[in-house]
């Protein structure tokens, strides 16, 4: 990549894994237009792309402040582009139950928006976020990207549409699009506020608060827990794969089931590894509407196909991502 500079469109630049998306591309060289809405984004993790990669390779960095739900918007971000790396969604499972009509525009009109505008303007490729979701109550693990369930959530079924479409597009207009099934993604500039914050986040941040940590059933739920930068390995492989690997869906995970009480213990003695000594017992809480039980992936598909490997365990990346937290809580405290 560093060899030759590419135009790339991240959209949800200013979120969790956008924001990472475009610290990696603009420290390959490339050159990146972001857009975003800052509906769940900040404008601290652009700035904290700018710190991290100087004021150079800033220089390659365009914004778009709009809503993928806006066509115009759409047209003119994907303008010139090479390559769309679509990110933009309203997420959270009970965010989509509190308000499924703006999960819809968001989650399926905006992403048709997106499409529509990457076709026209002849982009070489599409990657877009998908997401575990879509399993539903396909309870069978490890989970396999042919056999999927009945959604459980309006998220679900939004992202569950986005695949239905994307396969729709590569068929109907030969576009050259790939999603990508994020599991339970994590790491620094993730957002742990709000009530729809990932679990991760929620309880680092409560336990270098000393706040209680609420698990939500009796903690046996289980996850795959991916590093941000294995979904940022993913999203290049993706982009620059034959064309063979198009039209198709890959798990992003590492294929390794943790339960809550497991990840509870996890982040406590990585914390103790900060000398932060969290001493509460966590509560324990009901079950939420919309979750599944058990998450593991089986990646396979994306090892054969896009040469996907992760470098990163729960454990290893925890490690990484927890000095970000620590100095972004000690930065809002100062
Ligand atoms: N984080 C995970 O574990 C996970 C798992 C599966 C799938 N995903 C998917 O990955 C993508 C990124 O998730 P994230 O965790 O970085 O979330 P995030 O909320 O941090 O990022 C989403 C970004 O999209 C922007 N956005 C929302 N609505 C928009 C709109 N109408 N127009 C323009 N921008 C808009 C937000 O402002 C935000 O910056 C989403 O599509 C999400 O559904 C995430």
């Amino acid at each position: 990549m560093q060899a030759s500079r590419s135009k790339w469109l991240v959209t949800g630049a200013a979120g969790f894994i956008g924001s990472n998306l475009v610290e990696s591309l603009l420290k390959l060289g490339q050159q990146v237009v972001a857009l975003d809405n800052f509906a769940t984004g900040h404008r601290a993790n652009l700035r904290g792309v700018e710190e991290a990669v100087g004021a150079d390779l800033w220089a390659n960095f365009k914004l778009v402040e709009g809503d993928i739900r806006d066509r115009e918007t759409c047209d003119h971000a994907v303008s010139g582009v090479d390559y769309v790396l679509h990110q933009a969604a309203l997420g959270s499972v009970p965010r989509s139950i509190e308000d499924p009509l703006t999960a819809n525009e968001v989650n399926v009109t905006g992403f048709l928006n997106v499409l529509e505008a990457g076709r026209r303007a002849a982009v070489k490729r599409v990657v877009y976020a998908a997401s575990s979701a879509t399993y539903g109550d396909e309870t069978t693990l490890p989970a396999s990207e042919e056999r999927i369930g009945n959604p459980l959530s309006p998220y679900a079924a939004t992202k569950l549409i986005n695949e239905v479409y994307a396969g729709v597009y590569a068929r109907t207009y030969d576009l050259k699009i790939v999603g990508l099934r994020y599991f339970n993604v994590f790491g620094p500039r993730q957002d742990p506020a709000g009530a729809y914050a990932a679990v991760i986040p929620r309880w680092v941040a409560a336990m270098i608060k000393n706040e209680e940590v609420v698990i939500n059933g009796d903690g046996s739920t289980t996850r795959d827990f991916c590093y941000v930068a294995d979904v940022v390995q993913a999203n290049l492989r993706a982009a620059l794969a034959d064309d063979i690997a198009c039209a198709e869906v890959y798990n992003v995970a590492v294929g390794q089931s943790t339960s809550l009480n497991k990840l509870y213990e996890l982040i406590k003695g990585s914390l103790q590894d900060h000398d932060i000594a969290y001493e509460k017992e966590p509560s324990y809480a009901p079950f939420q509407m919309g979750d599944v039980r058990h998450s593991r992936a089986d990646i396979s598909k994306a090892k054969d196909r896009l040469g996907y490997s992760p470098q990163y365990v729960l454990s290893s990346g925890i490690a990484e991502a927890l000095p970000w937290y620590i100095r972004s809580f000690e930065k809002h405290h100062a």
